[in-house]
């Protein structure tokens, strides 16, 4: 059997760390499954990539596409385009994609028109709310896949309520989780930003379009921080989206002025879980972020009016809180007033996740 892994984005590296490792694993007693890594180049800074293939000690890609950044039309294609000739000369038996980035829908619609059957690590997770291109990219996997492996079981009622067979899905836990559960240790062994006292500062990002292309959402957003750096003092490591919006919307001088808030460059997997592991809350309107908050059990509120991970705010420790200057205000003070949810840890959010989709595919006919 072969297995073609694929890896795009920054939030994709930490899934498919454990996932090449499960399969390096199998392969030793299976000596016909061969796995080969391919990176499609959508992040390419060391920031964003390089150095989570470092830490997590992912061995280079067998091949990267290096298609970079672009529309998502021109991105997507162009993935597609490189990807297909690859598949053609490799004629793997499945593809496998993570996550909702525009590299898991162009490698999945691509494999799926080639005959070769695809699995769809992260599925079933919806936020209803389709101008999130990540939301088309979900849908769009998930019509496709053939084999749908899911975080938590809201999103195998999602699937079945689309029309997915039962037998395709697979509820196995979280692969990002197996990653924070292995390095863990590592992150917390991670010096802090000088000057941080653990449970003395909260760790934010922000990069959706929907909170950062416009300035008529960014001010506001960036005026409410700024507030809340007035009594805790918030590390802000920056995407670079978000740090050329900043920069576009005269926004990057006005938080450079104040000093409750420390605009970084992006961080490395085990600078960044080891900042958020010891915050006192995190702001975030990331997806993956309320994930590992409610794993490491820190207060996470989160800039957006919906969520496609339900878990976080139902079990763990995540709110959502919008958009709106007052409510962000007054839920980030309740976090400094002590009045934080206290979560639990996700059904099979046990490190497994890897080692169970690894036994699914090798089980495939
Ligand atoms: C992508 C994902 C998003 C994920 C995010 C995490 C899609 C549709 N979106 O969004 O789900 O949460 O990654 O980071 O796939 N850039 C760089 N260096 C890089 C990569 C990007 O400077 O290594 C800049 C470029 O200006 C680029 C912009 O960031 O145009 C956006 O990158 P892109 O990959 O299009 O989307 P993200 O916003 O990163």
């Amino acid at each position: 059997m072969k297995i073609i892994l694929v890896a795009g984005a920054r939030p994709n590296f930490m899934k498919v760390a454990p996932l090449l490792e499960a399969l390096t694993v199998a392969a030793k007693s299976h000596p016909d499954l061969s796995v080969l890594l391919i990176h499609t180049g959508q992040h390419y800074d060391e920031t964003m990539s390089g150095s989570f293939f470092e830490e997590l000690g992912i061995r280079p890609p067998d091949f990267n596409l290096q298609v970079g950044s672009g529309s998502h039309a021109e991105q997507t294609a162009r993935i597609m385009q490189a990807f297909e000739p690859l598949c053609v000369t490799e004629r793997p038996d499945w593809v496998v994609v993570v996550g909702d980035v525009n590299s898991t829908i162009a490698c999945a619609l691509t494999a799926t028109k080639l005959g070769i059957r695809v699995a769809h690590v992260e599925a079933g997770l919806r936020s209803r709310d389709r101008s999130m291109p990540e939301e088309i990219n979900r849908l769009c996997t998930d019509a496709i896949a053939d084999i749908l492996f899911t975080t938590e079981r809201s999103a195998d009622q999602n699937l079945l309520a689309e029309g997915v067979p039962s037998e395709k899905i697979r509820f196995v836990g979280n692969t990002m989780i197996d990653t924070l559960i292995r390095q863990k240790d590592r992150a917390l062994a991670h010096p802090l930003p000088a000057g941080l006292r653990a449970g003395q500062y909260a760790a934010l990002t922000l990069h959706r379009p929907s909170n950062v292309d416009r300035p008529e959402t960014l001010t506001p957003l960036v005026e409410t921080l700024l507030t809340i750096a007035g009594r805790l003092p918030i590390v802000f490591p920056a995407h670079p989206r978000t740090l050329k919006n900043l920069e576009r919307f005269s926004l990057r001088e006005r938080i450079d002025r104040h000093t409750g808030i420390r605009l970084v460059d992006p961080m490395s997997y085990l600078e960044f879980i080891g900042l958020v592991a010891r915050s006192r809350m995190v702001l975030t309107d990331s997806g993956g972020i309320q994930e590992e908050a409610t794993y490491l059990g820190v207060p996470c509120l989160t800039m957006r009016d919906n969520t496609e991970r339900p878990i976080t705010c139902s079990v763990g420790t995540n709110r959502l809180v919008g958009s709106d200057p007052q409510r962000i205000k007054a839920e980030a003070f309740a976090v400094l007033d002590g009045r934080v949810a206290v979560g639990a840890i996700p059904e099979k959010w046990d490190g497994h996740a890897a080692r169970r989709i690894a036994e699914v595919l090798l089980s495939q006919k």
